[in-house]
């Protein structure tokens, strides 16, 4: 295999490996701090008047709107009862992995100001 070859399959392991690593945190964070009322796959429970995160009434909600949109008012209202109680860092991890499950990944290495930036897809 030539050199340049080598590490563009090297990088491309590193990116999926980070990706990979991300989404565990952010599915250890929703688990932790969101499942209870979302629901373990997102669904939503209608019991606790709680709205699903990932599927087609998620995306009607979000359309037109952005991930930067998202993570503010998960960051200002969420979790219910403890709002903004998670830190920046989870809070971004926590939106990835809900945009990821809606099938519209944000790149590993995206930061908070870039989330404004990205329109979330009906
Ligand atoms: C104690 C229950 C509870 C917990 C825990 C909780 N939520 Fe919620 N969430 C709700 C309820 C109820 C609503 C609807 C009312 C509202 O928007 O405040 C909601 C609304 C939302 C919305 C707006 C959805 C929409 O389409 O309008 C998002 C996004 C959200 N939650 C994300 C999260 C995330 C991420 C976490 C974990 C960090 C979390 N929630 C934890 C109960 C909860």
């Amino acid at each position: 295999m030539k050199p340049v070859l080598l590490s563009l399959t090297v990088s491309a392991f590193l990116l999926s490996a980070a990706s990979v690593a991300q989404a565990q945190t952010g599915l250890k964070i929703y688990a932790d701090n969101c499942a209870a009322c979302h629901g373990p796959t997102l669904q939503g429970m209608p019991e606790l008047a709680s709205p699903q995160l990932a599927g087609p009434a998620f995306k009607k909600t979000w359309a037109k709107r952005t991930v930067g949109d998202l993570y503010t008012q998960t960051m200002t209202t969420m979790p219910s009862g403890d709002p903004g109680s998670l830190g920046e860092r989870a809070y971004l991890e926590v939106v990835k992995y809900i945009m990821g499950k809606n099938n519209q990944p944000i790149p590993a290495n995206a930061q908070r100001d870039q989330l404004a930036k990205i329109a979330i897809k009906p």
